[in-house]
């Protein structure tokens, strides 16, 4: 086991209101970096932290709306936050909240610590306060003289407080910045703080008088004051921790990441490590930063109203089939546009087509042919390529928080493994043929790789597909020998298929709701359905070809010889099209050739192209026409 540890947090967020998909979100990719990492390190080696800040102006004003004591009122929002993380199947190893009395006490050392080694002194300040944000704004970060995130205009406060020496570690902050290229990532979040740095740094406002504000953290040297929220706030990534004498502080916080969205940069990349540098801590690992869901645009938040709610579209979908759309569809630091019809789009073609096809047809095969018992043969290791470089990309990947590409990673070895089923077809081939086993064996194989891969993003249905394939052990690790071990490593000779029951319904894109998964939905789509990707779509060359001649074949009922016209070339064309369309009727059509299909012979004549035509559950046929005139040789699109 590795010594190696990982600790990752996620922002404590405000009890002012219910948890809407930005805060699932980042809770999401905690969750699955945390799972990760467990299956990497061993899961003793992993903390994952989250929790909700309960202090400060805003709290004890939505408490009072609500008719609320503000403890009262804390303890329920934050009881939500808990809740919903539970449904959502969210496993953080702890939960904080800055109401604790661990907490309190922690924030209160350390502002001690600060204060005697002399970097907190009284003063007094005038400037632009946003109570969003909780903080104070420079003119030149306003945009129109509004909170760049919450819209609003801010206050203008002036009053007399303790501040910290921020500006005092300036250079130093600057200059760890420059020498560690990946503290803060990805790098467009990295320059633009050092181009914030590139001004003078302030000092930092800690306090408000407590005649104003009481719901905070009496200042432990003049309880006249409270602390102001941010100085409260960050520091429970360590008072979550036993700062500071805690086994699991001394453990873990060498590792510490970060994890926030864009809107909190500042506090965390500029006021935490200069805190921790005054308080003679070392600054975190790294400080991951991710973009905005929005809404037709706008950034989606409690402020305004437009909110996702993630309950309802777990419940309406699956918690796997909205965490693979969260993860897959915004690329880590980028803003990302939320759409129920994204997250249909994708579930249907990733998960119920792509992976839900693929694992029922693999498992069906196996019970069909061998009744569910497939045993190892010595040819398996067709896949066994692709399988590795999943591994090493998802890894790689991982370790840059790119949750999208990790999974895109883990679809190309999907793709990989339904194009060796549309290559070997054993839906046509005899059970009885070593040839047909090996493939059979050989897909059952990677599924096995691709759920272990799956588990940290997609936790039940990993589990579903393995138990599907019979595998009693628990995934433990994600290195290559467990991912893919060869069957002698691991010991087994044999895949055990269990009853298999589709991965995902389908959803209608009308109606956009979930077909029930259970017992009379258990249909599971025929061999092969497939989809195809627009691309996959291009590489179809389809032309329109005007017929010059037609001749019936000696000796065939259903074949007859086309000349066809294509721009400045001529072609033959066999079609099976006689007993609906005679010899005579073709002169002067223009129909649809696909141009591109490989050469074939049919009764000793090749035939250069394939005429299409449609045909109904009669068996009756009608050719496909342009339905104006157009140039033979017309590329259809
Ligand atoms: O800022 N898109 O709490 P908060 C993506 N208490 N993520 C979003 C989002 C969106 N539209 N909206 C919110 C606070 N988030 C402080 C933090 S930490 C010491 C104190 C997520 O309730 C994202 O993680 O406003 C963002 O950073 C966080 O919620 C802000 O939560
Ligand atoms: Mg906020």
């Amino acid at each position: 086991m590795s010594d190696e540890t990982f600790y990752l947090t996620t922002p404590i967020y405000y009890v002012n209101a219910t948890p809407h998909l930005g805060h699932a979100y980042t809770t999401i990719l905690a969750d699955t970096m945390a799972r990760f990492q467990k299956l990497r390190l061993g899961p003793e080696q992993v903390y994952f932290l989250t929790g909700t800040d309960e202090h400060g102006d805003k709290i004890v004003q939505a408490a009072a709306q609500a008719g609320e004591s503000p403890q009262a009122y804390a303890d329920r929002i934050s009881g939500i936050f808990q809740e919903t993380w539970t449904r959502l199947g969210l496993a953080p190893n702890q939960f904080v909240r800055t109401t604790s009395e661990p907490h309190k006490r922690a924030v209160q050392r350390f502002l001690q610590q600060i204060y005697d080694a002399g970097d907190i002194y009284f003063g007094e300040y005038g400037g632009h306060y946003c109570f969003g944000c909780e903080r104070f704004y420079t003119e030149k970060e306003l945009e129109d003289g509004q909170c760049p995130d919450h819209r609003t205009a801010p206050a203008f406060i002036k009053e007399q407080n303790y501040f910290f020496r921020m500006g005092k570690y300036q250079d130093w902050l600057i200059d760890h910045i420059r020498r560690h290229p990946d503290f803060i990532r990805p790098e467009r979040f990295r320059n633009e703080v050092l181009s914030f740095l590139k001004e003078p740094l302030e000092d930092l406002c800690i306090s408000r008088p407590s005649a104003r504000l009481t719901w905070g953290i009496p200042l432990p040297f003049d309880n006249r004051y409270v602390t102001y929220v941010w100085f409260d706030a960050l520091i429970n990534y360590i008072s979550a921790l036993g700062w500071p004498d805690g086994e699991a502080f001394r453990r873990f916080w060498p590792a510490a990441q970060h994890l926030i969205a864009k809107d909190i940069l500042k506090p965390h990349a500029v006021y935490w490590p200069t805190m921790l540098k005054a308080a003679g801590l070392p600054p975190y690992r790294h400080l991951n930063v991710h973009g905005y869901w929005k809404i037709e645009e706008v950034k989606m938040s409690k402020s305004r109203g437009s909110v996702v709610r993630p309950l309802e579209l777990a419940d309406k979908y699956g918690i796997d089939a909205f965490r693979y759309f969260v993860l897959r569809e915004m690329t880590f630091g980028l803003d990302a546009d939320f759409s129920e019809d994204a997250l249909v789009a994708r579930l249907n073609a990733d998960l119920a087509n792509d992976l839900g096809n693929l694992y029922s047809r693999v498992l069906k095969l196996i019970q069909r042919y061998y009744d569910g018992r497939i045993t190892q043969s010595s040819d398996n290791g067709h896949l066994a390529d692709a399988t590795r470089a999943a591994v090493a990309y998802v890894t790689a990947a991982m370790e840059r928080f790119a949750f999208s590409e990790a999974l895109a990673a883990i679809w190309n070895l999907v793709s990989a493994t339904n194009k060796y089923l549309v290559t070997h077809e054993p839906w046509k081939q005899d059970p009885g043929d070593a040839r047909t086993k090996a493939v059979l064996f050989t897909a059952a194989e990677t599924l096995r790789a691709i759920a272990m891969l799956l588990s940290p993003f997609l936790p039940k249905t990993a589990e579903r597909m393995l138990q599907g394939l019979g595998v009693a052990e628990p995934m433990t690790s994600i290195c290559i020998e467990d991912v893919y071990p060869s069957p002698v490593q691991m010991g087994l000779r044999e895949w055990r298929v269990q009853e298999v029951q589709p991965l995902f319904p389908r959803i209608q894109a009308t109606a956009a709701k979930p077909s029930r998964a259970g017992k009379e939905s258990a249909a599971v789509p025929e061999i092969p359905l497939e989809q195809i990707t627009i691309e996959e779509f291009r590489r179809l060359d389809l032309r329109v070809a005007e017929v010059v001649e037609a001749a019936a074949i000696p000796g065939s009922k259903k074949l007859v010889k086309l000349r066809v016209r294509l721009k400045d070339e001529e072609r033959i064309v066999v079609a099976g099209l006689k007993e609906h369309y005679p010899p005579e009727s073709w002169a002067g059509k223009r129909i649809i050739l696909v141009a591109n299909l490989k050469p074939t012979s049919l009764m000793g004549i090749t035939s250069q192209g394939m005429v299409l035509a449609a045909e109904d559950d009669a068996g009756r046929i009608v050719l496909l026409m342009p339905e104006a005139p157009i140039t033979p040789g017309s590329k259809v699109r």
